[in-house]
């Protein structure tokens, strides 16, 4: 096995965290914290590629596909972040549960890409087309096994609160995967599943901040709803950003969500429209059921695939109709529900005493949701 020659986009690999720490302050007396972040991102760079090596040539090539092709950086960023609480910020503990927690990530998004269809991943073609749904189920075992040794020499707790990010993440995922229950609200649902399957582990990261690094231990609820909160609005922005044209912005082609029958928040909010009898939100609605989902081009549909690569007058109406979703008001509101919980999450470190660190995780949820770094 070689290693992977995409015809697709790769981004630069860099720390695209380390982004967020360059431009986070402006003021002076950040400045300290600011170097102190972009040194651990390194540390933590150096730390994800001596631990994503396998004596296996195989195992090797697939595990570090997913990291060699970039990347945010988001919770390792937060785990430094919130370690800055406490009086010991850098020690190796807080610097391998950055890199675990990126890992178990990873991981994450290697089975998620199989479960979804998904064409791009960080601007390259989704593990299991370049190998195979084996393959990349496999790579994403190994990652997760990998990044649960890591927790081990971190302590019990650490190994337990990555058990429960690991149950969260299955059961959302599993949970988005058979829908709601029989009278179960749509909406409510879904936030729950975000909260599972996304806000799990970004809370995780927050609060191992605190854990390892000395800082009062009463802080961990506060961290962990923080960055569950600005996990959940995350994802709902990444439902909009699902729509967005430009494969190049999102790495991933345009309505993926949609196309698989994923049906997302600005679809719900739709729906509700429909059910309250509005005839415009029906018809959209019904269009996107009956002439989006399932049209994922590559594996459901080869046909379809065919017909998008020969610009098909159906492949115009499936864009047209993930456009006219784009426009429509429930976009914004879905928008408006993203800032919403980012406020809470905000109001969530209440306890945490005025500073530097508190100024800049809230510079960091505002910066999640507008995505500008
Ligand atoms: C992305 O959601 C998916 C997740 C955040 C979690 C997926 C969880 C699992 C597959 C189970 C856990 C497995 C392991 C090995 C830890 P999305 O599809 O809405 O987002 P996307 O647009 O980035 O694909
Ligand atoms: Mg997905």
């Amino acid at each position: 096995m070689t290693a992977p020659s995409s015809a697709t986009r790769r981004p630069s690999h860099g720390n695209v965290g380390s982004t967020f720490a360059q431009t986070l302050f402006a003021g002076p007396a950040e400045r300290k914290l600011r170097k102190t972040l972009d040194a651990g991102l390194d540390r933590v760079e150096d730390v994800l590629r001596e631990q994503v090596q396998y004596a296996d040539q195989v195992a090797q090539v697939t595990t570090s596909y997913l990291l060699g092709a970039g990347g945010k950086r988001l919770r390792p960023m937060l785990v430094l972040l919130s370690a800055q609480l406490g009086p010991d910020s850098e020690n190796e503990g807080v610097l391998t549960a950055a890199a675990a927690t990126e890992i178990t990530h990873l991981a994450s998004l290697y089975h998620d890409d199989v479960m979804d269809d998904a064409i791009l991943r960080r601007g390259v073609t989704a593990a299991h087309l370049r190998w195979s749904n084996s393959m990349a189920i496999l790579a994403g075992d190994l990652l997760f096994a990998r990044a649960s040794q890591m927790f081990s020499y971190l302590g019990d707790e650490a190994i337990r609160m990555q058990a429960t990010v690991f149950e969260r993440l299955v059961l959302g995922q599993m949970h988005e995967t058979i829908g709601p229950a029989e009278g179960e609200n749509r909406i409510d649902h879904y936030l729950r599943v975000l909260a599972d399957k996304t806000g799990s582990l970004i809370g995780a990261a927050a609060e191992y901040g605190v854990l390892l690094s000395g800082a009062p231990q009463e802080f961990r609820p506060a961290l962990s709803q923080f960055g569950e909160g600005i996990g959940v609005a995350f994802q709902i922005v990444d439902d909009v950003i699902d729509l967005s044209p430009s494969s190049d912005k999102t790495g991933k082609l345009a309505g993926t969500d949609l196309r698989a029958g994923v049906e997302t928040l600005p679809v719900l909010l739709l729906e509700r429209r429909a059910l309250a009898g509005d005839a415009e939100a029906t018809d959209l609605l019904d269009r996107i059921r009956t002439r989006v989902a399932g049209t994922q081009p590559g594996s459901v549909d080869q046909s379809f695939a065919r017909e998008e690569a020969a610009g098909s007058s159906d492949s115009a109406e499936v864009d047209a109709i993930i456009a006219e979703l784009r426009e429509h008001e429930v976009s914004q509101e879905t928008v408006n529900a993203a800032e919403s919980h980012v406020q809470q999450a905000i109001e969530a470190l209440d306890p945490l005493p005025s500073g530097v660190v508190k100024s800049a995780l809230r510079e960091f949820a505002d910066r999640l949701i507008n995505r500008d770094f």
